[in-house]
């Protein structure tokens, strides 16, 4: 597989970072170069030497969704923006790779197999169902859908770990359970699909290991980076009666991982890349 002939879009994100380093012969944009939610920017591009489109860009501010602003521009690049990717794949014969959510899922039952179907509960969840519906409109496609992504960006872990670092006791959710998800797990994921060249269509993804609730991952953060603090529980109600305008988020999150591990691909324990994330971070 000619990897110089793969595009990563949303390059600078926590995921296009990792695929980046995967792929290091692959052409990369973000929004400055190619804004994905301008038709015609999206139509204008050359495609001729492209096979794969690596979908990384997406609007993931999930409160901010819930705004007026953020609402049309959540719209844009996470369904209308997938919808032209999607029509360009099938007219020019290109894989289109996307990147799914368990906000697709109100998270009342779980584990969530593929084939469950969407019950999305906020405005980001909304959009990217949308989006998942109009990434399989291209023939050649895999949606990979995954949660708590964790990688060189903005995400829990790091919040968690600069509060630690500062000295905070941190009061977090105790009744949302999920895997968290490292970018270079993911990466990797994506990568097996496509070299396995397994059949098209939706795959979960996350790293493997006990679900585990958010308060019970900020402890286990801590431990890792030696950071003796305290932990108090919430719950989810206490936290958006507190926090007015955030999103409503599903309780149990957790994907079942049976298609891809019978794939072939074992992801690691989220516990190992836990260990590694945090030794990277330390060391910044
Ligand atoms: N983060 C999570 O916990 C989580 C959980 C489940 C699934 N996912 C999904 O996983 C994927 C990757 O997430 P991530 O955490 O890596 O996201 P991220 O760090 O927020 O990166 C998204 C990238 O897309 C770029 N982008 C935004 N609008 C764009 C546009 N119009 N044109 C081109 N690029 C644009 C962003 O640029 P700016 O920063 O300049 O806006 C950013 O570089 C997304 O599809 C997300 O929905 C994420």
């Amino acid at each position: 597989m000619d990897s110089s002939k793969f595009l990563i879009l949303g390059v600078n994100g926590q995921l296009g970072r990792a695929l980046s380093v995967l792929y290091p012969q692959a052409q990369k944009t973000d929004i400055d170069e190619l804004d994905i939610t301008s038709f015609q920017s999206v139509n204008n591009y050359n495609w001729d030497n492209i096979t794969t489109i690596l979908n990384a860009a997406a609007y993931t501010n999930v409160d901010g969704a819930e705004t007026e602003e953020g609402q049309a521009s959540a719209w844009a690049v996470n369904d209308k923006a997938v919808a032209s990717l999607a029509d360009i794949a099938k007219v020019k014969n290109l894989l289109l790779v996307h990147i799914s959510t368990e906000y697709v899922f109100d998270g009342t039952k779980g584990p969530h197999k593929e084939d469950e179907p969407p019950s999305p509960l906020g405005v980001y969840a909304k959009t990217k169902t949308a989006g998942d519906k109009a990434a399989a409109k291209a023939p050649k496609h895999y949606i990979v859908r995954t949660s708590w992504v964790i990688g060189d960006g903005k995400n829990f872990a790091r919040t968690m770990l600069e509060l630690g670092k500062q000295g905070v006791a941190p009061t977090v959710v105790a009744d949302q359970i999920g895997r968290p998800t490292f970018t270079t797990e993911l990466a990797k994921a994506i990568k097996f699909l496509i070299d396995k060249k397994a059949p098209y269509g939706t795959y979960n993804v996350t790293n493997e290991g006990e679900p585990v609730s958010w308060a019970d991952f900020t402890r286990a953060i801590f431990k890792e980076a030696g950071l003796d603090l305290n932990v108090t529980d919430t719950t989810t109600e206490k936290y958006f009666a507190a926090k007015p305008g955030v999103a409503p988020r599903p309780l149990n999150s957790v994907l079942d991982l049976s298609k891809i591990e019978s794939a072939g691909f074992s992801p690691r324990d989220w516990r190992e890349d836990l260990k590694d994330y945090i030794r990277k971070e330390l060391k910044k």
